[in-house]
């Protein structure tokens, strides 16, 4: 299947290459899955910093014959000569932009290695991108840009804030990629604003597979399920929410993934100038709701505790969707059953992510 049909006025053969940075990283991955099926050639780039290789394998193996699409750089973006040799040799229509670190906590001990990573090799794709006149893209953005909002569901409309350097990332390419499109209106950028992905690929080939001791929710559920801990910590539970602890949008990552294809589609069709998405499902999950979900999908009892709650963490965050609905034409379809299943159909078949225990790191 192709997004441009013969005979449309779609894309040439020259317009469905696409750039995807990160990859091999979670969402990276399974949105690359999607864009080899809808027709796209595929170029990977990815320092694997904190990812692997073998999840690009299982992009090529859920490919089938679309994998002869599909390609594979290692490289860092802060190497600005790697990146512009490869811009040298293959046209790119448009970009992905994935890569970047994203572990909050470290974030605050490591504001150089942050900013250094994230905003260094945005800065470079953005001139490299602009040197070979290649200027559409798509930039995950996060909903972590609404800081603490004063009301849900959070609207694109709402003012921006970032409580972390992590955050602060993400909100200074936001304003970058708005001051590059004004400056220049040949560029089209649409920034995606990310609520909590969670889930795996239905086939259980592909998942999200942390290094270390998971920061996230649903990741630290998974391996306590498994075996790999022993309780989850639940970070408060006097929230002023239905039962006390902190309530979020969990999306399920084939719908983000979609979203992209939507994202993409859009900017092949109109002119967006800067425009930005939220990319969840409306709907908010408390984390004993999602636990709960978890343990059915599962047949598993995560056992808990209740600690303090963590600093910085809102109380209730979720997403309106209705801009994406109306302007992408893309809406969430997955529920946290879905997305509790999948994560657990992952979880059985790879219980130590991508690679064996003895693959890991130390603070496994
Ligand atoms: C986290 C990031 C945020 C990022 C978002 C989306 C932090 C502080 N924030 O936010 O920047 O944009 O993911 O990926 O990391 N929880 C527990 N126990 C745990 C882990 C989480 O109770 O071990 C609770 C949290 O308090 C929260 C909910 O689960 O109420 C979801 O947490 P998490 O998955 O970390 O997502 P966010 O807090 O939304």
């Amino acid at each position: 299947m192709s997004l441009f049909p013969q005979g449309s006025n779609g894309a040439s053969e020259d317009e469905k290459r696409i750039l995807v940075t990160g990859g091999a990283g979670y969402i990276g991955s399974h949105t690359a899955l999607l864009l080899l099926q809808a027709g796209f050639k595929v170029y990977i780039i990815d320092n694997l910093d904190n990812s692997v290789e073998d999840a690009v394998q299982r992009v090529a193996e859920l490919a089938g014959k679309s994998q002869e699409n599909l390609f594979f750089y290692k490289m860092d973006l802060r190497n600005k000569d790697k990146l512009k040799r490869l811009f040298s040799i293959v046209k790119f229509y448009a970009v992905i932009h994935f890569a970047g670190l994203k572990a909050v906590g470290e974030s605050v001990a490591k504001p150089l290695l942050y900013h250094g990573n994230n905003l260094i090799g945005t800065l470079n794709l953005f001139d490299v991108m602009n040197e070979y006149g290649c200027k559409k893209l798509v930039f995950s953005s996060s909903a972590t840009v609404y800081g603490q909002p004063a009301y849900v569901p959070c609207t694109e409309e709402f003012p921006l804030s970032a409580a972390n350097p992590y955050g602060r990332t993400k909100l200074f390419i936001e304003e970058i990629a708005r001051d590059v499109q004004q400056a220049d209106p040949e560029w089209s950028v649409i920034l995606l604003r990310y609520f909590n992905p969670v889930g795996a690929h239905p086939s259980g080939l592909m998942g999200e597979d942390p290094k270390g001791i998971p920061n996230n929710l649903m990741p630290y559920v998974q391996q306590v399920a498994v075996g790999r801990r022993d309780e989850l910590y639940v970070f408060g539970n006097d929230y002023p929410t239905r039962d006390g602890t902190g309530v979020r949008d969990y999306i399920h990552v084939m719908d983000l993934a979609d979203g992209h294809i939507k994202a993409l589609k859009k900017l092949f069709t109109d002119d967006v100038g800067c425009s930005v998405y939220n990319l969840g499902t409306g709907r908010g999950t408390s984390v004993l709701e999602m636990v709960e979900a978890f343990e059915k999908a599962s047949g598993k009892k995560i056992p808990l505790k209740f600690v303090g709650r963590r600093p910085g963490d809102c109380s209730e965050v979720y997403a309106s969707t209705e801009k994406a609905e109306r302007e992408l034409d893309w809406r969430a379809k997955h529920g946290i059953d879905d997305m509790c299943r999948d994560q657990w159909n992952w979880a059985v078949k790879n219980p130590w992510g991508y690679r064996a225990p003895e693959f890991k790191d130390q603070d496994q």
